[in-house]
């Protein structure tokens, strides 16, 4: 049987890019995105080229609490099992916005919606000997300003770095909070030329090549490449930079405080909490 893998946000960018060259490898694909067009598309070249693999699509407003659940209790009670996670869909807002949820737009689809994945779908990824969940995210700064996440104050940028920080607290805890051996890794994958640098202005796409920017598909490339070849034990609680093993930053090591607050306001806001019976 082929592996299987789900990963958000493959309707476009590394996530596209990453799902041709996983599907070049043999795994079965589950896109997921919001834009039904691009994700036919994306489904089409998958089929085309690998028709021996089962690919499906999935489209999901992943801003919005209520449909990620009905997504997740869905594909809980369709699938016995899962390979891999990819938590790649994020955006990069012109200016912050607020979900339907009242929450800062690029939280609810860059943290909120990984949270829940990561609770609802575990049960799924104990069942397989691989169980990997890998999160697509910029550089680990600064903080999350739980105050302001529904009413920001903040810059853009400082919203998206919020989310990294989120993900990398769930990276390095994942293992001791589930009570599971599911492993987690953070996965920063550079600058990226796709839609997300090239809606920018002339400025910030200047500086993106001096910072030696590379193509969508040279990042699905290297990402895959390590999926498939990195083990359950060596992946778990990693942190990768443009494809090279990272220190974990001192803050998420002694970051006790920061992942209790994280898991209060998780829990709070979304009303699900780590399940421990699945195990
Ligand atoms: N590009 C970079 O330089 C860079 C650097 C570091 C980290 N990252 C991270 O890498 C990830 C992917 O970025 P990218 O540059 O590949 O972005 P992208 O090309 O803009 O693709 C974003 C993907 O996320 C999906 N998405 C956005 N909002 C969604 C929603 N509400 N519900 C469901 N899906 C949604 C999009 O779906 P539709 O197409 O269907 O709308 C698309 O598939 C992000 O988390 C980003 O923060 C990117």
């Amino acid at each position: 049987m082929s592996k299987s893998v789900l990963i958000t946000g493959s309707t476009d960018g590394i996530g596209k890019a990453t799902a041709i060259e996983l599907a070049k490898k043999g795994y079965s694909i589950h896109v997921l995105g919001l834009n039904k067009e691009r994700g036919e598309h994306v489904l089409k070249i998958l089929k085309q080229h690998y028709p021996k693999r089962k690919h499906e699509l999935f489209c999901v407003d992943l801003s919005k609490m209520k449909e990620v659940n009905l997504f997740l209790d869905a594909y809980i009670q369709r699938f016995k099992s899962l390979d891999v996670l990819i938590l790649n869909a994020g955006i990069f807002p012109k200016k912050t916005t607020l979900s339907d949820d009242g929450i800062d737009m690029s939280f609810s689809v860059g943290y909120i919606s990984r949270y829940l994945f990561s609770i609802k779908l575990n049960k799924l990824l104990v069942q397989s000997p691989i169980g990997e969940v890998v999160h697509i995210n910029g550089s680990v700064i600064g903080e999350i300003k739980y105050s302001q996440l529904q009413a920001p104050k903040y810059n853009t940028m400082t919203s998206v770095w919020q989310n990294s920080v989120g993900s990398a607290l769930l990276v390095h805890n994942w293992n001791q909070i589930s009570n599971s051996n599911v492993s987690h890794m953070h996965w920063n994958p550079g600058v990226v030329n796709t839609q997300t640098v090239k809606s920018q202005g002339a400025i910030v796409r200047y500086l993106s090549k001096l910072m030696g920017m590379i193509e969508p598909e040279q990042a699905g490339q290297m990402l895959a490449s390590h999926i498939d070849s990195v083990s359950q034990q060596e992946m778990a609680s990693k942190f990768y930079s443009k494809g090279k093993l990272q220190k974990t930053k001192s803050k998420i090591l002694k970051g006790q405080d920061l992942l209790k607050e994280l898991l209060e306001f998780s829990k709070s806001f979304t009303q699900t909490d780590i399940d421990l019976s699945n195990h």
